[in-house]
Order: structure tokens, then sequence, then C-alpha cells
């Protein structure tokens, strides 16, 4: 019986918690990113490695999508900028614009 709670409790916590995944979820894209460019985007700087954090929304989609087109020079970034979708890069770029810029 009381396991039997517990799994209830979990589960109505998870229904309560799904708006504010949903909301999250761009987050979770950013992770993917925070490898190279640091948690949230603050860059700890080595090897000059930019940060993302505080960049405005125009520079960040163009950027990405230079990357795409082969219009900048990169080294990783050609790749992995074609990893996402317009939708994305757009929710991404709201994302790391409002991080204040260290
Ligand atoms: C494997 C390491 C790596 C990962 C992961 C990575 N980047 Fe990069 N990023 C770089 C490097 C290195 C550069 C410099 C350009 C190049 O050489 O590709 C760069 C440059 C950039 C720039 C240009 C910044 C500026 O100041 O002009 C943006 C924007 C960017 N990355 C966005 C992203 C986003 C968004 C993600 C996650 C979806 C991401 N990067 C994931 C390594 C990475």
């Amino acid at each position: 019986m009381k396991r039997r709670l517990a799994a209830l409790a979990a589960t109505s916590l998870s229904l309560l918690g799904a708006p504010a995944v949903a909301q999250d979820a761009i987050r979770y894209v950013a992770a993917n990113c925070a490898n190279c460019h640091g948690t949230d985007g603050y860059s700890a700087g080595g090897a000059g490695m930019p940060g993302l954090a505080g960049l405005s929304r125009t520079y960040f989609v163009e950027q990405m999508n230079a990357f795409r087109t082969g219009a900048r020079q990169a080294t990783v970034m050609h790749q992995i900028s074609k990893g996402y979708t317009d939708d994305q890069i757009s929710r991404l770029a709201d994302y790391f614009a409002t991080k204040k810029a260290k």
C-alpha cells in the first residue's frame, strides 16, 4: 500500500511538472553546447573558446546560419550547426541572449 501511494505521488508530481519540463526543454538542448562553450554559455575561455551567454539573438542566428552554409570558417561548428532546426536555433538564440554576459 505504501508503495502504491508512493507510485501515485510520483505520477501526480510528474504530471504537475510536465508544463515546466516543456518550458525548460531548450535548456536540455543548450546543454549539448556546454562541453565546449561552458554551462549556459559561460565559457571558461580556454583555447579561445567563445562564450555564448549574452550574444545578441540576431548575431547568434546569423552565425549559426553562416556555419550551416559554410560562409563562416569553422572547425566543428559546421557539423554541429546542421544538427538543429531553425526553430531550435531560434529558441537557443533566445536562451543564450537572456544570459547576462560576464
Ligand atoms: C565540440 C565543441 C563544440 C560544441 C559541442 C559546440 N560548439 Fe559552438 N563553437 C565551437 C568552436 C571551436 C567555435 C569556433 C568556430 C569553429 O572553429 O567551429 C564555436 C563557435 C560558435 C559560435 C560563434 C560564437 C561567436 O562569438 O561568434 C556560436 C554561435 C556557437 N558556436 C554556437 C553553438 C551552439 C548553439 C552549440 C550547441 C548546439 C555549440 N556551439 C556547440 C565548438 C563547439
